[in-house]
């Protein structure tokens, strides 16, 4: 047993809180403005306990711009409201933690059971279409692309296509590009890292590439999921991973209602390990693991 049992944990502050640590006044209504504006616009919930990160984020914004207070900031804000320094402050509150084959149980469940009902059921038309819906840096639809291309290889004539959306353009850019640290990769299994990436040499030799064959189905595109979504066609599953987890109740039941309409009958939604649909939707049924099936 440990000896600290029973006292409360210290709280560890982090890098980005301790350097940002009150350098301008950050009062409760900029506060406020900024959290009515964030939440308004992206859904995603900034609470007091989240404060100080906001602080430690934006105040980069304050010195890149060369402002005096986040009483300017939030001026700027006023007058541009839909303007080039909001794409900022999105991108900047933004949470966007991801890694290749995060909660792999999920690839196993494309592998094993997804992929091959989409290739018995779209066996004439020889399409298939994905959604990674809040994609962050690409890890995930990278992943997902590595996945269906091992079980439906080039030469097979299935035309595969992956769309891959978020509201931050930021890490969009990241992900398009598809080069990523070495330290990304490794803990994947030898086997992915060897047939999914192109190692850099000389000065590149720190990074990796990911295979053109795993770009090429994706098309990355910035996308609000609180805005209308241009997509005409249904999707044969999507992923919207650790994204839900940032809206109140209300804004992922119309969200859950939403992609029940943009997939195909007998379509898949994969969650976030700590998201749920459970009493928000009757369209959806749980699989397990929070993959879940689309009924009606
Ligand atoms: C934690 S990351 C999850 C990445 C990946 N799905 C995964 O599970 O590894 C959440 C992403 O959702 C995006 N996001 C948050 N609110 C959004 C919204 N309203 N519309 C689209 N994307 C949003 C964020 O920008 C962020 O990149």
């Amino acid at each position: 047993m440990g000896g600290s049992e029973g006292a409360a944990p210290a709280r560890v502050r982090s890098a980005e809180e301790r350097s940002a640590s009150r350098e301008f006044p950050f009062s409760d209504s900029e506060f406020a403005f900024i959290r009515e504006l964030v939440e308004q616009h992206a859904a995603i919930k900034l609470p007091d306990t989240k404060r100080q990160m906001v602080y430690g984020r934006l105040v980069r914004r304050l010195r890149d711009l060369r402002l005096g207070s986040f009483a300017e900031y939030v001026a700027l804000l006023r007058e541009d409201a839909g303007g080039p320094e909001f794409v900022n402050l999105i991108n900047a509150v933004t949470t966007n933690l991801t890694s290749f084959f995060r909660e792999k149980h999920h690839f196993e469940v494309l592998r094993e059971r997804v992929i091959p009902e989409v290739i018995q059921r779209n066996a004439a038309k020889r399409t298939l279409r994905v959604w990674s819906a809040g994609c962050s840096t690409g890890e995930e639809p990278y992943s997902i692309a590595m996945t269906v291309l091992e079980s439906l290889p080039a030469s097979s004539g299935w035309d595969v296509r992956i769309l891959a959306t978020d509201i931050d353009t930021k890490v969009l850019a990241t992900a398009s590009a598809g080069v990523y640290g070495v330290d990304r990769i490794r803990s994947l299994p030898e086997e992915i890292t060897r047939r999914g990436f192109l190692r850099g040499r000389g000065a590149a030799s720190e990074r990796v590439r990911v295979r053109p064959e795993y770009q090429a189905p994706i098309t990355f595109r910035q996308l609000n999921l609180m805005e209308p979504w241009p997509m005409r066609g249904r999707f044969d599953f999507i992923f919207c991973r650790n994204v839900v987890i940032y809206f109140d109740k209300p804004t992922q039941q119309r969200l859950f209602d939403r992609f029940a309409d943009q997939l195909v009958d007998g379509g898949y939604v994969f969650l976030g390990h700590s998201e749920t649909m459970h009493n928000l939707t009757t369209r959806f049924r749980l699989l397990g693991q929070t993959v879940y099936q689309k009924v009606q």
